[in-house]
């Protein structure tokens, strides 16, 4: 069973012309000057790159591509794409090609006081303001809050589609034929079962052990039970391990929730849906069949498609970066499960459950909204804030009104009325209003998981289940891109200059 291949696996993962559609946008922010013009990638032409000049001899590398007698017909160059930068340095003038509202920060390289300099680099620790690849996957406009996967809006999708036919979408760029998502949701189910060893590999964890450490390495270690996943230049074997792993992710969550409660495993149930059979792993008893809550089961799969992708976020990045040194997927995820694992991205949710127990009620709100203000960034209001939205993250707008229904089947969440008043009190905040901090995702899911029953260490766990399908989807652009090397940034050394070593007795 272990080495069998879906035949189909292929064809999910390459719809023809499926993903190669000339998107709308670049990316989101506010510094998005192509969104605004509504131009997306390839939509214009783009004037010759400075590389493309030094191939055919016009600019030979340290030369300045335009003089500064060619600027002086300005009104020309104004028009164009382009940026004109003089190094004050040398009082040399570059121009340097504008495409999709980037310059190339190899460009920069150009820019030399001499011959034995190494170039100009730029220096954006935390990627502030770089764009590591170009993605047609996910559009994000973080001032007007707006999250769209291949185009269609979050809300859309949290209200009409499912969780598989989302991650079919990320992959392939398309919404599925009914026949396709069928088809798909077949092969997921047929790879949901874990090879024993792996079982007997999970018990050797502590009985405490954190969930997301135990997911993290569980699904590292099933790279070295699919020694083919490194051939990742096919395409049919990365199709295969991609099925398997979104396959089995729920399955290794779910053991790992059994592990830490010391109840036995349960088994895949293959009739159900991905987030039925994941309930029923979690919960199912002595009864023959678990019976999924529909309004429970439908909660977590919008859940799930909430969570699906977010572009170039820090585990995303992890993602590509490992995957660029051409590892297997399996490696690739347990290391962007390890970068969500964090309480700054996907540990968020459990922090934000942790900080309503601190507050405790209702009235202790306003002195801890004053701790964070006078904390001086030592202490942040968790599940607030966000890299790229300045605006109401729209995922926790749908995750808002979710809780309703889910709370209407398992009882109210006591500490909903302390986060409701927590956001009213700091959304009126000059603090938070001056800084643009608002809900994030992170700040209501966690009530929903609780109030669903599930532990708190356990919450970054049902992110990581389905964000597997977005490290997947940018993992396969990744791989596909002909832009892309192995991942290695520069550094601005600051350190000690060259000196000789003093033997230990010397020192
Ligand atoms: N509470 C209080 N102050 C905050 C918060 C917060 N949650 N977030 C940011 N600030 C303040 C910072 O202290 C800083 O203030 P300053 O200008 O006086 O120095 C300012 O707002 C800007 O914040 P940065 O830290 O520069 O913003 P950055 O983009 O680096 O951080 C982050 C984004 C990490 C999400 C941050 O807002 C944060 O730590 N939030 C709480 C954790 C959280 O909810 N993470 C989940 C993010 S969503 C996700 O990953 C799925």
């Amino acid at each position: 069973m272990w080495s069998h291949a879906c035949p189909r696996a292929d064809a999910i993962l390459s719809k023809p012309g499926a993903g190669n559609r000339t998107p709308k946008r670049r990316t989101g922010g506010s510094e998005n000057a192509a969104s605004r013009r509504g131009r997306g990638l390839e939509s214009f032409p783009f004037p010759p790159r400075r590389d493309e000049r030094k191939e055919t001899g016009d600019a030979p590398e340290g030369t300045p591509a335009v003089s500064e007698n060619e600027r002086e017909g300005a009104s020309e160059t104004m028009a164009k794409d382009s940026l004109t930068i003089t190094d004050n340095r040398t009082g040399q003038t570059y121009e340097l090609p504008i495409e999709n509202g980037t310059i190339k920060a190899i460009d920069l390289r150009k820019i030399k006081t001499g011959a034995e300099d190494f170039g100009l680099m730029t220096y954006d620790p935390a990627f502030l303001n770089t764009a590591s690849c170009k993605s047609r996957i996910t559009f994000i406009d973080g001032d007007k809050g707006i999250l769209e996967y291949r185009g269609y809006p979050i809300e859309q999708l949290a209200e009409q589609s499912s969780f598989l036919e989302v991650s079919w979408l990320l992959w392939n760029g398309e919404l599925p034929t009914k026949t396709e998502l069928d088809d798909f949701t077949r092969h997921v189910a047929h790879h949901t079962y874990l090879h024993e060893n792996i079982k007997r590999f999970m018990d050797g964890f502590r009985h405490d052990a954190h969930p997301m450490g135990m997911l993290q390495s569980t699904v590292g270690a099933l790279s070295t039970f699919y020694p083919d996943s490194k051939q990742i230049g096919d395409e049919r074997k990365r199709a295969h391990h991609t099925i398997r792993l979104m396959a089995k992710m729920p399955t290794i969550a779910a053991f790992a929730f059994r592990h830490s409660i010391g109840f036995p495993y349960v088994y895949p149930d293959n009739e159900l849906s991905y987030v039925g059979n994941f309930l029923s792993m979690l919960r199912k008893m002595a009864e023959p069949k678990y019976k999924v809550n529909p309004v429970l089961e439908h909660a977590l799969d919008v859940l799930f498609i909430l969570h699906a992708d977010h572009e170039q976020n820090c585990s995303t990045n992890a993602m590509r970066a490992i995957g660029s040194a051409q590892t297997d997927p399996y490696s690739c995820v347990s290391g962007a499960i390890s970068a969500l694992y964090g309480p700054l991205h996907g540990g968020a949710n459990e922090a934000v459950l942790r900080m309503l127990a601190e507050i405790g009620d209702i009235k202790n709100v306003p002195a801890f909204v004053k701790e964070v203000k006078e904390g001086q960034g030592e202490k942040k209001l968790m599940g607030f804030g966000h890299r790229v939205y300045k605006n109401y993250d729209p995922r926790a707008k749908v995750i808002k009104r979710l809780a309703e229904e889910v709370f209407e089947v398992t009882g109210r969440n006591a500490a909903l009325d302390i986060a409701v008043e927590l956001e009213r009190i700091a959304l009126q905040d000059d603090y938070f209003v001056k800084r643009k901090l608002y809900p994030n995702v992170d700040f209501y899911s966690g009530l929903i998981y609780e109030a669903m029953g599930f532990p708190t260490d356990f919450f970054t766990v049902l992110f990581a289940i389905p964000r597997t399908a977005g490290w997947l989807a940018q993992w396969h652009e990744m791989i596909k891109d002909p832009d892309q090397k192995i991942a290695r940034p520069r550094q601005v050394f600051l350190g000690q200059g060259r000196r000789d070593y003093v033997p230990i007795e010397n020192r």
